[in-house]
């Protein structure tokens, strides 16, 4: 079973301004911690080589993402990424960056919840293989299995990939086939509420 978190990031830094982007760093690591504490992993610990490239720790395995108003978490004991993204339309060239005609018959649309499927697979793809964007075209998806399973191809392996929706957003991890027991951490009135929600079993 793999356990990711996604926690909520107050809106209190500027947008855009370097203090937003250490607090997404840091609510980052606050869903990481959480990832520890239910996978029975080290608390601290977590380090980044040169290239930021997440490092295992005690045999551990982990990947964050971070947008403006959630950020992501794993930690697996396999080689793991995880992408988040606000579902927004962005410019319509993107589409033909990201994915190739037969990839977008394979998502079925070109809508933009189709398209940032499409992103946040790949990019967890090329973050469980300590890569960035500059691989993109080198990884495909393959098949959609439903609105929440898809698979990717990168380096000569298949992928599974689950996804989970939330608040406008759409987050991916490489799943390896197994289950996916996503935990979302919101504050609200200062109360924590925690929200779980246990995927069934994969199709
Ligand atoms: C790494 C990358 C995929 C991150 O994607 P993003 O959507 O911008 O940001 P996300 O919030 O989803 O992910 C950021 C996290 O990715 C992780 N990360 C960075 N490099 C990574 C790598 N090589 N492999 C795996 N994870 C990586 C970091 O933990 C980072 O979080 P942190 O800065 O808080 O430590 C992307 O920024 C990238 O490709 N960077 C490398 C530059 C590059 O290849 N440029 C080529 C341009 S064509």
């Amino acid at each position: 079973m793999l356990t990711p978190v996604i926690v909520a990031i107050p809106p209190v830094a500027p947008p855009r301004s370097p203090r937003q982007v250490e607090q997404q760093r840091h609510y980052a690591r606050l869903a990481l911690k959480h990832c520890a504490e239910r996978a029975g992993a080290p608390a601290g610990g977590w380090e980044q080589d040169a290239d930021e490239a997440p490092l295992p720790n005690a045999g551990f395995h982990w990947s964050v993402s971070h947008k403006r108003q959630w950020a992501a978490a794993v930690i697996a004991e396999r080689p793991v990424g995880i992408d988040i993204e606000n579902i927004v339309p962005r410019g319509r060239s993107l589409h033909e960056t990201v994915g190739s005609d037969e990839e977008w018959r394979i998502m079925g649309d070109r809508s933009w919840l189709a398209f940032f499927r499409l992103w946040t697979a790949k990019e967890a793809t090329l973050k469980a293989n300590g890569l960035g964007i500059g691989e993109l075209s080198s990884c495909r998806v393959m098949e959609v299995s439903d609105g929440r399973y898809l698979t990717t191809s990168y380096g000569g392996q298949l992928w599974p990939i689950a996804q989970f929706f939330h608040a406008g957003h759409v987050a991916a991890v490489t799943c390896g086939g197994d289950d996916v027991d996503w935990c979302v951490l919101e504050e609200k009135s200062k109360r924590q509420n925690v929200e779980t929600s246990k995927a069934e079993p994969r199709p």
